[in-house]
């Protein structure tokens, strides 16, 4: 296999159209909103492009027929649409809930996750339609350009990459302006002073008044959330039965994973519970601040560690928690299709086997408690944990248990104890 060397697209100022050839193809990833919109315009008149679009939905409240209907509106040849909802939880959250993924131990990487997903569909796109090149909407200050980036390097090294708004030189102001020049709609959220991005996993809110990290996140940017405040005074429980690491049902009732996890978002979210205001640290070395609103996430990854705890010895836990965080950081930077992804995630599967039992979790103005857990194959077993009667722990055991695990400390201290350790002499100032 020959391996091309990475060439940096030229911050592609001329056109990508050879004289006398056909307009090369571009699969842009369409959001519908006010970036990917003028970008398809700006793709044809500044590289005399024919752009394709495709959208995915990884649960994002849309009418995907209008977001379709926008891009061809905007200039797109051809406008695909992918409903990849159970797609996004059987191949992306499972693995990354099955690791209690947390980037920075707090952020559950929902806008992270979709990012490789939607990156493989513009690659199958552009296979389909023999386009050699993909584009995003990303700018180049954040995450989300290096995680499509890298999934289009990941998957299809030929492919080449292009990033409209890393190289236009226009503010939101002028985007607004290029896209009423295109005859493009401008929708009232584009006045908004928030950025979001939501998916199945989570919703992500910046810019704004959020660029202060000293103040609260004022009440209107969230919006899946309800007030701790304001949520109901009586608590609600909901109890998850897993089945090797994976949510089958949600107080006995078994779906399809995509549609547990929207129930609970809802249900979560009424209660207040999700809410996450992190002060991140970014791929690209810029501190920056994100609101989160990811109730499904925090109740399954609580409920997840609540049973693993269950189930799985201490050494395991605490193995598994090194590549918890080092699985959080590499879907974080984008290196989902990895070979490093590949071997954790083959770590991360055999420790999920026993991972099966139920969990009930308290949801009550904004906290998700574990009110109890239980499992087939629970390592807790009361004969050995109880204080009362039938109790079959061998403690005489203990004493010799404690004096061999003692022996290192012991020897050490006396060692030190019979012989004071000598002090280095200093010489004395005054000669
Ligand atoms: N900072 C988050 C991440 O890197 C979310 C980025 C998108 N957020 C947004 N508000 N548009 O995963």
């Amino acid at each position: 296999m020959t391996v091309t060397p990475y060439k940096c697209v030229s911050p592609v100022t001329s056109s990508l159209v050879k004289r006398n050839a056909s307009r090369p193809k571009v699969v842009l990833a369409y959001s519908g909103g006010l970036d990917t919109s003028v970008a398809i315009p700006w793709l044809a008149e500044t590289k005399g492009a024919e752009v394709i679009s495709v959208t995915v939905d990884v649960g994002q409240p849309v009418d995907l027929e209008k977001v379709r209907a926008k891009a061809r509106a905007s200039g797109a040849t051809k406008a695909y649409v992918a409903d990849a909802r159970r797609e996004f939880a059987e191949e992306f959250i499972v693995p990354a809930l099955r690791a209690n993924a947390l980037y920075e131990g707090v952020y559950p990487l929902s806008t992270a996750l979709a990012r490789p997903l939607i990156g493989r569909h513009m690659v199958a796109v552009a296979r389909k339609e023999g386009a050699g090149f993909v584009a995003h909407g990303c700018t180049g200050k954040g995450n989300d350009q290096v995680r499509f980036d890298l999934s289009t390097t990941g998957l299809a090294p030929e492919l080449r990459v292009i990033a409209p708004a890393r190289e236009w030189e226009m503010t939101r102001e002028d985007e607004i302006a290029y896209a009423r020049a295109h005859r493009i709609p401008v929708e009232a959220t584009t006045a908004s002073p928030y950025s979001t991005d939501e998916n199945l996993w989570g919703r992500s809110v910046e810019c704004g008044v959020l660029e202060d990290p000293s103040i609260e996140p004022p009440e209107e940017v969230y919006g899946w959330t309800c007030a701790p405040a304001d949520a109901p005074s009586k608590p609600e429980y909901v109890t998850i039965a897993f089945d090797r690491g994976i949510p089958v049902s949600v107080n006995g009732r078994r779906a399809p994973l995509h549609e547990l996890i929207a129930g609970l978002n809802r249900t979560a979210g009424a209660h207040g519970v999700g809410r996450i205001d992190h002060l991140e640290s970014r791929v690209v070395g810029i501190k920056s601040r994100e609101v989160y609103e990811c109730p499904a996430a925090v109740v399954l990854i609580a409920a997840h560690q609540a049973l693993e705890a269950l189930v799985l010895p201490r050494d395991l836990l605490d193995f598994k928690r090194t590549v918890e965080q080092r699985y959080a950081q590499l879907i974080y930077d984008g290196l989902w299709f990895t070979p490093l992804r590949a071997a954790l995630d083959a770590f991360v599967e055999v420790t999920q086997e026993r991972v099966v039992g139920e969990v009930t979790v308290k949801l009550f103005k904004g906290s998700a408690k574990i009110a109890g857990r239980r499992s087939p194959v629970a390592l807790y077993q009361p004969a050995l944990a109880t204080y009362s009667g039938g109790d079959e722990y061998r403690r005489q055991m203990a004493e010799g248990f404690i004096y061999v695990w003692g022996l290192p400390a012991r020897t050490w201290a006396a060692v030190g104890a019979s012989a004071p350790v000598p002090t280095v002499a200093t010489p004395d100032p005054s000669g």
